[in-house]
């Protein structure tokens, strides 16, 4: 499975880069709001970072708007994907992008037919929003089961993308779903390297270690 950052700020998007574990990165308004500049040199900058997929959201409602957003998305760097949202607009502008080979991520899916729609459409990555669902007592990891399922069942070329993650758990539960790609807040990923019993064992062997050295240093002196 592959795992993305949802992120648009560069230096947690460096740290995992160096981690070895970055295939791509996720970006939407909201993200970029909380960094601020310029969206353009944001992307391209995280571009140089990967050569996975980047996801640029474009916020134009009408299909030529989204269009002209997409098309200078994708003239920023060869691994740029638009994100578009889901919506007759948003699938006209996905399979008008399929047609001139611009690769879409349909972005605020919350049903499995909304995935299948924008899968028919021509989107390469189809982004359920697990936790938004989750956060109205629906169980947005089904959502994922259901598109996996729906996407292997009829070999359909597209790849389901977890998105809206909000904890380590999560992951494993959409790892084991079957999702080709998850979608993760820095500290998400922070929260999956970490765990108490490795952090005692650190400390233990760190101790025990020191301990050791000392005696064979006084043995010897
Ligand atoms: O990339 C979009 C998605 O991951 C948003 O997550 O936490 O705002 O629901 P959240």
């Amino acid at each position: 499975m592959k795992l993305f950052l949802d992120t648009a700020d560069i230096e947690e998007i460096r740290t995992v880069a160096r981690w070895g574990v970055l295939d791509g990165v996720t970006t939407n308004p909201t993200l970029y709001a909380k960094v601020g500049g310029s969206y353009e040199s944001i992307l391209t900058e995280i571009c140089h970072i990967t050569s996975g997929p980047v996801s640029a959201e474009v916020v134009a409602e009408d299909v030529e708007g989204m269009l002209k957003e997409g098309r200078a998305f994708a003239k920023l760097a060869p691994n740029i994907v638009v994100k578009v949202p889901m919506s007759e607009t948003g699938l006209e502008a996905i399979s008008r992008f399929a047609d001139e080979g611009i690769k879409t991520n349909c972005t605020l899916i919350f049903s499995a037919n909304q995935g299948l729609l924008a899968a028919k459409a021509g989107a390469s990555l189809l982004s359920p929003f697990v936790g938004r669902l989750d956060d109205i007592n629906q169980d947005g990891m089904d959502v994922i089961r259901e598109l996996v399922s729906i996407v292997e069942l009829h070999g359909i070329e597209t790849e389901v993308l977890a998105a809206s993650i909000r904890g380590p758990r999560d992951v494993t539960d959409a790892a084991l779903a079957g999702a080709h790609v998850a979608t993760l807040p820095f500290k998400v990923i922070q929260q999956m390297v970490r765990h108490p019993l490795t952090d005692k064992g650190i400390v233990q062997f760190q101790k025990d270690w020191a301990a050791a050295r000392a005696a064979a240093s006084g043995a010897s002196a």
